[in-house]
């Protein structure tokens, strides 16, 4: 059974995810996120999707404001992507994330990943740019309406 979860700082849930990010996000583009810094996440929301205890899909939210955070890292195991899972996460970490007040969200979508965030009600901002060497697209949304 899939369920949607607050990942601790530091956890053991949160050790799985940073594995995740680094195996979907980082070691494809020849980086390595566990050789970076991340002693700013402890100021981050962490949310994931777990199969049992383990860890298969998991994101970040950053706050910038009172009102507004930026999603970062989305994740989903490789075996589970394209069922549903990334959408389930998102969708979660937003109901949470507008509990806690905030009421607009903002990101850089990998262009290969705009129909995706797109489908969740994000809107395109601005042109294309580059970062880590890959095409990128800004995207926001409204949590107000
Ligand atoms: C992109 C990603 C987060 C999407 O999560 P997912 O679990 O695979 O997606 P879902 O199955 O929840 O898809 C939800 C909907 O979006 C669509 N979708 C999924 N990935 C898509 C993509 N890359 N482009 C366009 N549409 C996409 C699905 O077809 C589905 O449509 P439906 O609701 O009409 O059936 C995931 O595939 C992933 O981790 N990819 C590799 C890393 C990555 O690109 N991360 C994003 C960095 S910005």
């Amino acid at each position: 059974m899939l369920r949607f979860i607050e990942i601790t700082f530091l956890s053991e849930n949160y050790e799985q995810a940073c594995r995740l990010r680094n195996e979907i996000l980082r070691q494809p583009l020849d980086l390595d996120l566990l050789e970076e810094d991340l002693s700013a996440e402890v100021d981050y929301l962490h949310f994931g999707i777990v199969e049992g205890s383990r860890v298969i899909a998991c994101v970040l939210a950053v706050p910038v404001s009172d009102v507004k955070v930026k999603i970062r890292q989305m994740a989903v195991s490789a075996d589970f992507q394209n069922r549903g899972v990334g959408k389930t996460l998102l969708s979660n970490s937003e109901t949470s994330l507008k509990q806690r007040g905030f009421q607009f969200l903002e990101l850089d979508a990998r262009t290969s990943a705009v129909g995706f965030y797109q489908k969740l009600g994000y809107q395109k901002v601005g042109e294309e740019f580059l970062s880590v060497s890959i095409p990128h697209q800004k995207m926001r949304k409204s949590l107000t309406e």
